[in-house]
């Protein structure tokens, strides 16, 4: 391949104009931007959406993340990698170590543009020197999206490791939904033009704060919406031992509608997330 270092990427579908006028992502934004500040995460309200251009220092030509509009492709999936493990630590900060400080910020849409709750997020990546721990959980979390379908990550800029590019691994899965495994780029990257797993559909909007980094994405998940409630999982009436409110710990096995599962990942149980419908919190025994 070639191309500098610097050279622009190409724009996957331009957030600031696309020509036909008000997107509804700009409406959602909007009034993202007019909720109560209690349902916005962390002290930084408004939370900078993926695709927003604007930089602190004015220097930055950052690239745009796929938009969500009508019409839109979900967020490309792509291979897992050998690192992956289950059973990660529930927490939004996985600073296990130094590095450059980054934090990544962004919402969970369905295909109709509205914003998900309750989706299961679980990032893994390598550390500073580009290692991934596999024998305890340093630099893996895993999170949901608040009530705006808002997740905010704190971590480090993942050092680099032979054969690929800066990269963060995720896991996004909403409730009763298939779980989409992918992978999250950082734009201005020398190896993203020689990783054959590159794709720029899948680059963050990056930008320099200070002596960090600030980046944002936005997924957007296979899930049809129609204009209305946003989609919620199948939720047969509940018998047997499981029940919202209750702290789970790993190996905890429950009951519901008579079948057994065994508890995946340490959570807190709520509604939309009973076994059936969770399948990377609960095995079935
Ligand atoms: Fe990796």
């Amino acid at each position: 391949m070639t191309g500098s270092p610097n050279e622009p990427r190409p724009e996957i579908g331009s957030t600031e104009d696309d020509g036909s006028g008000i997107s509804r992502k700009k409406l959602l934004k909007a009034a993202m931007v007019a909720l109560p500040a209690p349902l916005l995460l962390g002290a930084t309200a408004p939370m900078a959406l993926a695709g927003d251009s604007t930089s602190t220092d004015g220097t930055a030509n950052l690239t745009s993340t796929p938009q969500c509009d009508d019409g839109d492709d979900p967020t490309p999936p792509q291979m897992e990698g050998p690192y992956f493990k289950p059973n990660s630590p529930q927490r939004s900060s996985m600073v296990d170590g130094p590095g450059t400080a980054l934090t990544l910020s962004g919402y969970v849409f369905g295909l109709g543009c509205q914003p998900i709750s309750g989706v299961l997020l679980d990032f893994w990546q390598a550390d500073n020197a580009g290692a991934y721990d596999n024998i305890g959980y340093r630099f893996r979390g895993h999170q949901f999206t608040n009530a705006s379908g808002a997740y905010q990550l704190t971590a480090i800029v993942p050092g680099l490791y032979p054969g690929r590019t800066r990269h963060i691994h995720v896991k996004v899965q909403a409730p009763g939904r298939p779980i989409l495994t992918t992978q999250l780029y950082f734009p201005g990257e020398p190896r993203n033009n020689t990783d054959p797993l590159f794709n720029p559909a899948l680059l963050m909007t990056v930008r320099n704060v200070g002596t960090g980094r600030e980046a944002s994405f936005d997924f957007v998940l296979n899930i049809p919406q129609d204009p209305g409630p946003t989609p919620t999982a199948t939720t047969p009436p509940p018998s047997g031992t499981w029940a919202a409110g209750t702290a789970y710990q790993v190996g905890d096995q429950v009951d519901y509608n008579g079948v057994s599962y065994r508890c995946r990942i340490a959570h807190t149980a709520t509604p939309g997330w009973e076994p059936p419908n969770a399948p990377a919190l609960w095995q079935t025994v």
